[in-house]
């Protein structure tokens, strides 16, 4: 079988957040599983200084009344020996940012989707190599399935591959004005509500949504949340519409990267089946690191995320002085995004030096001394199509405390006195005193050295590799092809 990710960005060559993780990792699985699987991404600016070989035909790309040229380049996914092709147009894609810079979103963003997932289409001209399935990811890849479809539709082909589109977070969904469309190339017919438009708007997941063959998301409560009101993001009857052909499948994590016993980015590794003096010294460094009084009998919770609406940070920001004045537990923030939050978090780091440590920005290295050197990570997301977070802190022994909801409530059991199998803490309600009343419980959990040391053995534990994933997509592409799923 031979698979083609179309995507805007794939990690560690270029990458914003989980969907660049994802796209950089499930492959390897996949590839461990016979599948011939290779990436597509645009050749953005962050790509520019890889070893890259590029296919000598120049290609154009009609998108309407315009030529787009392009040629394709590749590289290799890491050490991997599975093919990246880079699209090259440097006057769409050598920029600052992947969708956006300083200003904010990029204006033509409409027409460099559509470049991207049109130029998959293409592939084959360039390279020789048809793939039986293309798997987009998210908006910017999403109108690959409409490309697709065009051929049999407009020219009365065989449609050359079937698509699968994977949904990575609905809140991003590519809308721009519908006088756009034309720019698209993409036939009049599938600019109407039942393709394109949503709300007067185009929109390019939706059209996706429309004309995948299959449709998944990352985690199986994200799937049935997105078919309402309260998650689906205005996609809901679209979703619900294609319902028969949505699956979630819970996102892995890459182990290889993700080992707390060889992470060089840590101080000291640590041993899952016998965590505690890894965990004391990651954490006493830690505190050093943040400049917090090296005290490591208080609790230390931690954040490592980007600081959005989403993300429910909000609730913390209410919750943190109470937290202070009530317990002995310290915080390390480690984040970006929000400027009202970024300095709201700031200003309680200055009131409470020694209990509150703020880092706005991103740093991998700190990221992964924050899951090793806390207790507890703290996701209190208002939404969270998978969430990889809370799986890298369960890794790394920190118990995390998420609001039920997505892949959160997929992957965090809830400690209660009648499980055994807890690893970490669950809320209901995006509200403050229902966070407030989980982190106390977790404190009260510290205080009980023995409890407390079962669970996190617990979450050291928990499943978290692409394999299970990667058996569930290839079903997902057997689907898709029509051709029936092996016996597992
Ligand atoms: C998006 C989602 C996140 C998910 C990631 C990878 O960033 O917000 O929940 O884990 O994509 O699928």
């Amino acid at each position: 079988m031979k698979v083609l990710f179309v995507s805007p960005e794939v990690s560690p060559i270029v990458r914003t957040g989980g969907l660049g993780d994802v796209v950089g990792s499930l492959p390897i699985s996949l590839q461990a599983m016979g599948i011939d699987v290779r990436i597509l991404c645009p050749l953005h600016r962050q790509c520019k200084d890889m070893d890259i070989r590029f296919f000598r035909k120049k290609l154009g790309l009609e998108l309407g009344a315009q030529t787009i040229p392009f040629r394709i380049g590749q590289t290799t996914l890491g050490k991997f020996d599975i093919p990246v092709y880079l699209v090259e147009n440097d006057e769409l894609f050598d920029r600052p940012g992947i969708y956006a810079d300083e200003e904010g979103d990029y204006t033509d963003n409409s027409t460099r989707a559509c470049v991207l997932s049109k130029s998959a289409v293409l592939l084959y001209k360039a390279t020789g190599w048809t793939p039986d399935v293309f798997h987009a990811h998210d908006w910017m890849a999403a109108p690959t399935a409409a490309y697709l479809n065009e051929l049999s539709f407009v020219k009365k082909v065989r449609k050359i591959g079937k698509s699968v589109l994977t949904i990575h977070n609905l809140e991003h969904q590519g809308v721009f004005p519908q006088r756009d469309f034309v720019l698209s190339g993409l036939p009049a017919e599938y600019s109407g509500i039942d393709g394109f438009e949503h709300q007067g708007s185009m929109n390019l997941l939706k059209g996706g949504i429309q004309h995948a063959d299959k449709i998944t998301t990352v985690s199986p409560t994200y799937a049935s949340e997105v078919r309402t009101k309260a998650f689906g993001q205005g996609l809901e009857e679209s979703l619900k519409y294609r319902g028969a052909d949505l699956v979630g499948i819970l996102n892995g994590i890459d182990q290889d990267s993700w080992n707390p016993q060889r992470d060089p980015a840590l101080p000291s590794p640590i041993d899952p089946l016998d965590p505690s003096a890894g965990k004391s010294a990651c954490k006493r460094s830690l505190l050093e690191e943040m400049k917090l009084p090296p005290e490591s009998r208080a609790p230390l919770f931690g954040v490592v995320s980007r600081l959005y609406r989403q993300k429910g940070l909000d609730l913390l920001l209410r919750i943190l002085p109470s937290l202070i004045s009530n317990s002995e537990a310290n915080f390390v923030i480690l984040g970006s995004g929000d400027g009202k939050e970024e300095q709201a978090f700031r200003e309680l780091a200055r009131a409470y030096p020694t209990r509150i440590s703020v880092f706005i920005g991103f740093d991998d290295g700190l990221a992964r001394r924050i899951f090793a050197g806390t207790d507890f990570f703290l996701m209190p997301s208002r939404f969270e199509p998978c969430g990889l977070a809370q799986q890298y802190a369960m890794r790394y022994g920190s118990l995390p405390i998420g609001r039920r909801t997505g892949g959160l409530a997929d992957t965090i059991i809830h400690y209660s006195r009648s499980t055994k199998r807890a690893n970490g803490f669950l809320f209901e309600n995006a509200n403050p005193s229902s966070f407030a009343k989980v982190v106390n419980r977790a404190i009260r959990l510290f205080q009980n050295p023995r409890k407390f040391a079962s669970i996190q053995g617990n979450a050291l534990q928990s499943p978290c590799s692409w394999e299970s994933a990667a058996k569930q997509y290839a079903d997902v592409y057997r689907w898709a092809m029509e051709i029936p799923s092996k016996e597992k």
